[in-house]
């Protein structure tokens, strides 16, 4: 085979991207090039998201309007892979009459057969099955980025009463230490410095194998290349003193931690099933803060669980207010299918939740203009990561504290720590100027 295009449309979280890229690097292996023209591939590839209810009627629209490319109702083959998947997969072909293929987050590696099987007999095929083994083992995406995430973990264990991801990602289960800095290696060697490592929670890494993830770390830190280390996402329940440990004592591993609070009132924390409270999480919060110098914290939130009110709303902003996060993924709940969270009573409108998320939002921009003003003037270490992405001119990349920061240069600078003055503030990033 040769001469085959695909189009790949992403859809979803750090693992999706991760995913995709490793179908990518499965498709080129069966002679496909990637086209930024879907009128013009060969197979179309929708890797789909569950998380909520707009990301996957997203998907089903652009799913009509992609079956219009069809000829004759054949090509392009239509495949759709991710979360929705396995969520999904007993209605998929009724629903989408145009989707020819269908495979879920731990079937990538069968895809190129199915296409085979389905351009061969004309019959759709799906394979959405889990795997008790983690899919990405052996397997090179090829990335060539400076900046490149690693898959440590797939699925997960918890059952947080709003959340679709267990479901459609199954259990957790962890990838052996030696894949995972086969892969850190391999990126190395092909000038990757910083190695994001991503899971649903990678501080339950290893449960019941040989290294936990403190030890993960301390191993990833010995591959030689790798200068920087970030990890998410960590759920506030499971990250613990050694973790914080580890940070404190290491100069790769970044002060960076994306520890989820979802909310701020005890009883939604409980009604979604976290398993810690409000107090809890801010205590982790100070612990980090204090022996992590420079320690940035960022989290995600959710408003308008079922029966919240405005009391508990309330103490969500009193979270923010303490916690200063230097970050924020808001959302409005969205019920989705099977999970706990779609049955409970107490219905928050979608204009009340809508009004929260605003307020949450304006909050949140207040601190972090004042957060950001004041590291005007401060030198960073900045890994310069490629060019200003949708920013002008110049090139961008991370302070260690994972602030994106905008500054003049060229592609002579990709690659390389510098230290930066920060000289002004530009919405939630930064702009600076090459330390002389
Ligand atoms: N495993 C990670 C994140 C998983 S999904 C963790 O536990 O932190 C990313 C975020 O999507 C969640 O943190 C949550 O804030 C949000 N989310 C998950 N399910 C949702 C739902 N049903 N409605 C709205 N937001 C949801
Ligand atoms: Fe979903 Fe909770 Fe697991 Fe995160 S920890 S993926 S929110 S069930
Ligand atoms: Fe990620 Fe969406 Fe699945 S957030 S794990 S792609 S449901």
């Amino acid at each position: 085979m040769s001469g085959l295009k695909f189009h790949l449309v992403p859809f979803g979280c750090q693992m999706n991207i991760y995913d995709s890229q490793k179908m990518e690097a499965i498709l080129a292996k069966s002679g496909y090039r990637r086209t930024g023209c879907p009128e013009e591939a060969d197979l179309i590839l929708l890797n789909t998201c569950s998380i909520r209810e707009k990301a996957e009627n997203k998907v089903f629209s652009m799913l009509g309007r992609l079956g219009e490319l069809k000829k004759n109702g054949a090509e392009p083959v239509i495949a759709l892979g991710g979360c929705m998947a396995t969520l999904r997969k007993d209605e998929i072909f009724r629903r989408a009459p145009m989707v020819d293929v269908v495979f879920g987050p731990d079937n990538m590696e069968n895809l190129p057969r199915l296409i085979e099987e389905f351009t061969a007999t004309g019959a759709r095929r799906i394979d959405a099955e889990f795997a008790d083994h983690t899919v990405w083992d052996g397997m090179d995406a090829g990335q060539t980025a400076v900046c490149a995430h690693v898959g440590i973990a797939k699925g997960c264990d918890n059952h947080c009463s709003y959340c679709i991801v267990p479901r459609t990602r199954g259990p957790e289960i962890s990838r052996p230490p030696e894949s995972i800095l086969a892969e850190a290696r391999l990126l190395a060697e092909k000038g990757c410095a910083e190695v994001t490592l991503i899971g649903q929670n990678v501080n339950s890494y290893g449960k019941g194998g040989s290294a936990d993830f403190p030890a993960l770390l301390k191993m990833v830190e010995k591959v030689p290349g790798i200068r920087r280390i970030r990890f998410m996402t960590s759920h506030p329940k499971d990250l613990g003193e050694p973790l914080v440990q580890t940070m404190a004592d290491s100069k790769k591993i970044c002060p960076a931690v994306h520890m989820p609070v979802q909310a701020g009132s005890n009883r939604v924390l409980s009604a979604m099933n976290r398993g810690y409270t409000a107090e809890e999480y801010l205590e982790k919060v100070a612990r980090l803060r204090k022996a992590v110098p420079g320690v940035s914290v960022s989290s995600d939130l959710m408003v308008g669980f079922p029966g919240e009110t405005e009391e508990d709303f309330q103490e969500t902003l009193n979270v923010m207010k303490t916690a200063l996060f230097d970050g924020i993924f808001l959302f409005n709940h969205s019920p989705r299918p099977g999970t706990k969270s779609a049955d409970l009573p107490g219905l928050v409108t979608r204009e009340v939740s809508q009004s929260r998320f605003y307020r949450a939002n304006a909050l949140h921009k207040a601190i972090m203009a004042e957060k950001l003003s004041s590291m005007v003037g401060t030198e960073q270490e900045v890994l310069c990561e490629g060019p200003a992405v949708g920013g002008g001119d110049g090139v961008q990349g991370r302070t260690r504290g994972n602030h994106l920061v905008f500054f003049d240069g060229g592609p002579e600078l990709v690659g390389q720590t510098l230290k930066i003055t920060i000289t002004r503030v530009l919405g939630y990033n930064l702009g600076g100027k090459t330390t002389v």
